[in-house]
């Protein structure tokens, strides 16, 4: 862990240079006059220009973008060195499994509702042809830089199609433990605890998606649009009941009226293990940027080998600055320190301002038309 730590340090102070052009040599200047660290990167700025247009709405932070990020996690998690231990094939990691088996992984329980995305994603795999695997980790990071707030993520290619669909059972549910979820991540890649907490920063841009079909597209938190650190704080406050008439499994009552709250995410908001690395990034907008993009580009190169990939995070856009008109955290309207459930012993919560007007009603993010 320590050594972990460490490691983590040296890769945050490595991306933010890199971001910066000081590490990555840039070896070549493509037609729209960016340097790149390879003229292979070149192609991308094409892919990314269709994207944008044809994927993401002209460039929003919406529900393609929510999914395309969630896509992410879930073809890079089913990976499982334990499962290899013992003879089976334990899934590839970031290949694009997700994509190219498609009618067997968006089957499985926990990757339910993504068969809509990969619908949409595959025609542009098939139109630039690039691998499927590069290309979920490109849509990614493109879904995050379209959200104000993100970090600029890194963005590696190389990524050889999958060969085999990956094993059901490796994707972590919201009805999980989290004694399970910790014993996942540390199986996938040697996360720790507090790496888990960094992962799940991404549903601050996230939405439930046939969690219960009658009830689609609820935010996990008041800001879906923005990645802040909104998810963390409104995860602590009291629920006051459900978004639909009931919960479901792995839904759990949230505190604003047309918020979604899973299950695992309230329980690891409360757990003595993580409760202080979740409450961490209440105000503090640098560890919420640079632990995720540290988090994300790990997540990427699962099951890859990171010395024969190549560096094309020059691609990826700088997203916008969070609307200057509000703090970075704040309690939503109507709610108070009083309605936290302070889980964190050693720290108590971070002051902050509760934004003016009538309670706080979350809206619906509409589904991707055709899905
Ligand atoms: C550029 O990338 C390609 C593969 O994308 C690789 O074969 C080639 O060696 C790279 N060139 C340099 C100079 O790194
Ligand atoms: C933000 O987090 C960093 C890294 O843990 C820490 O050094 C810094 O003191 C924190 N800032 C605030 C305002 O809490």
């Amino acid at each position: 862990m320590a050594f972990k730590k460490l490691l983590c340090v040296l890769f945050t102070a490595l991306s933010l240079r890199a971001v910066q052009g000081a590490v990555v040599e840039k070896r070549a200047t493509c037609s729209n006059g960016v340097a790149v660290s390879n003229e292979s990167c070149c192609a991308w700025f094409t892919v990314l220009e269709d994207i944008q247009e044809n994927l993401f709405n002209g460039g929003q932070c919406g529900a393609e973008a929510h999914e395309s990020i969630r896509l992410v996690f879930h073809d890079a998690i089913a990976i499982s060195p334990a499962l290899e231990a013992e003879g089976q094939f334990g899934g590839g990691g970031a290949d694009g499994s997700i994509m190219i088996f498609d009618e067997i992984e968006t089957n499985f329980e926990a990757n339910v509702g993504l068969d809509e995305i990969v619908k949409l994603q595959k025609p542009f795999v098939q139109r630039h042809g690039v691998t499927p695997g590069d290309f979920i980790a490109f849509a990614g990071a493109v879904a995050m830089s379209n959200c104000p707030g993100a970090p600029q993520m890194n963005f590696f290619t190389g990524r050889a199609p999958a060969t085999q669909a990956a094993p059901d059972g490796l994707v972590p549910e919201p009805f999980d433990s989290v004694d399970k979820i910790i014993a996942r991540v540390d199986d996938a890649g040697q996360f720790d605890e507090l790496e888990l907490v960094w992962m799940l920063s991404a549903h601050s841009v996230a939405a439930s998606n046939d969690i219960d079909p009658t009830i689609e597209g609820l935010p996990f938190d008041s800001t879906p649009g923005i990645f802040d650190s909104q998810f963390f704080v409104e995860t602590q406050l009291v629920g006051t009941g459900f978004p639909g008439s009931s919960g479901n499994q792995g839904e759990v009552e949230s505190p604003l009226r047309g918020e979604m709250r899973l299950q695992s995410d309230f329980s690891i908001a409360r757990d003595s293990r993580t409760a202080c690395e979740w409450q961490s990034f209440v105000n503090n907008q640098s560890k919420l940027t640079s632990d995720f993009q540290f988090i994300f580009l790990a997540l990427t190169q699962l099951g890859q080998n990171p010395d024969v990939m190549t560096d094309c995070s020059a691609v990826i856009p700088l997203s916008r600055a969070i609307p200057g008109n509000r703090p970075f955290s704040f309690f939503p309207a109507g709610k108070t320190v009083a309605d936290v459930q302070q889980a964190c012993a050693s720290t108590p919560f971070p002051t902050l301002t509760t934004l003016p007007g009538p309670e706080t009603s979350v809206a619906r993010i509409p589904p991707p038309p055709g899905a």
